[in-house]
């Protein structure tokens, strides 16, 4: 019997592979710790309890909370203040108690129970300037990289884990980053084994999208709900690149994580939807009005957001050869499942997602 926590657990990615692991792991016992800080995690709550996950209302902040969860194998660090934008116009106060001393403490209750670790990092710990300064072709609805970069670390096939770290990403990114070599640290001094996964654009079904995080899900709200929709930065057109990872791949990849750990002990990953799965606003918005039958007024804002990039594609070529993994699900069906997904629950979550 192998006991794990999810951190985090009534967020979209945690909640989504805890009833992951419930359906497809036996002889688990799970365990989700969530402060239902995200609005729309409370929804997940019942589907927690329909597949008997264990879930306490507490605070990765407070040490305290951590050590009332009972024997733990695994802890799955999914909670977080995933936006990009935290901080800028607010105190960066609860970002960073999160994200970088909240991490600590989990790995703390690691080191205490001499449990595994699987944390979920970003890709946004790469900085932003470099992103910036790399030579892009702009094409016909979307950016492109151009051929023989100057930076390593990246090629038309995307961004590996050797992208250049020194810069400034954001205050998500740093605590995320300080995060890493914290987890790094403590499995090498307290014998912890680790993975450490950065993580780009991950999207389906019980995401909570927001304008600043989830962008996927608030595109299709949009269309499903109404309501403004801009293309912002980069000229106001809609051509910045993202690759999309459908949350079922994502809790594959992390099943086989948890099954070999010892392959993958002490390793980074960029993990991604890849090249194959990557898109621009623009062709998000034909997609979605197909899947949805509808076309929405979208305005355009040229002046760039804070913390914004073009142009981020992941490159999985690590992580496909480690883990014998590749994402299954196309963009189509991932749209498809996410507008599925709204439509059912239409009533709950018109509040949430407009
Ligand atoms: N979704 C993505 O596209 C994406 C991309 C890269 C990395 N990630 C990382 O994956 C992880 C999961 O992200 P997500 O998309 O599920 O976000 P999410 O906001 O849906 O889930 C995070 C959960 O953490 C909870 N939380 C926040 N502060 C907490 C605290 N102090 N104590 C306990 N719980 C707290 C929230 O209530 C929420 O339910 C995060 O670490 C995020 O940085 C996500």
């Amino acid at each position: 019997m192998k006991n794990i926590l999810i951190t985090g657990g009534a967020g979209f990615v945690g909640a989504n592979l805890a009833i992951y692991l419930a359906k497809h792991l036996e002889n688990i016992e799970i365990t989700c710790l969530d402060n239902l800080k995200r609005r729309g995690s409370e929804l997940n709550l019942s589907r927690l309890r329909a597949h008997r996950i264990k879930f306490i209302h507490g605070d990765i902040r407070n040490f305290e909370d951590l050590t009332a969860v009972g024997a733990i194998d695994i802890i799955i660090e999914c909670s977080a203040e995933p936006s990009v934008l935290a901080g800028y116009e607010e105190s960066p106060l609860y970002l960073i108690n999160t994200n970088f001393t909240g991490t600590v403490n989990c790995l703390e209750l690691a080191r205490i129970k001499k449990a595994d670790f699987i944390f979920l990092s970003t890709s946004r710990v790469y900085p932003l300037r470099t992103i910036n300064q790399l030579k892009y072709i702009e094409k016909e609805t979307r950016f492109e990289l151009a051929q023989n970069q100057k930076i390593h670390g990246v090629s038309p096939h995307g961004f590996t884990e050797k992208f250049p770290l020194e810069g400034t990403r954001s205050l998500y990114g740093t605590t995320k980053l300080c995060s890493e070599y914290l987890v790094q640290e403590y499995s090498q001094m307290y014998g912890i084994r680790s993975v450490i996964n950065r993580c780009g654009l991950i999207t389906g079904a019980w995401q909570m999208g927001k304008a600043d995080q989830g962008v996927v899900v608030f595109w299709i709200a949009r269309h499903i709900f109404g309501g403004p929709l801009a293309y912002v930065g980069f000229g106001g057109k809609g051509k910045q690149v993202r690759d999309i990872l459908h949350i079922d791949d994502l809790c594959e990849l992390l099943i086989r994580q948890i099954k070999t750990l010892d392959t993958h002990n002490g390793q980074i990953y960029n993990v991604g939807g890849g090249k194959k799965l990557s898109i621009s606003l623009q062709e998000l918005t034909k997609i979605c009005q197909e899947v949805i039958g509808k076309q929405i007024r979208i305005s355009s804002v040229a002046t760039d957001r804070q913390a914004d990039i073009p142009y981020y594609v992941t490159d999985i070529t690590k992580i496909k050869k480690a883990a014998g993994w590749t994402p299954q699900k196309s963009i189509h069906s991932t749209i498809q499942d996410i507008a599925d997904w709204i439509y059912a629950e239409k009533q709950n979550l018109q509040e949430i997602l407009t």
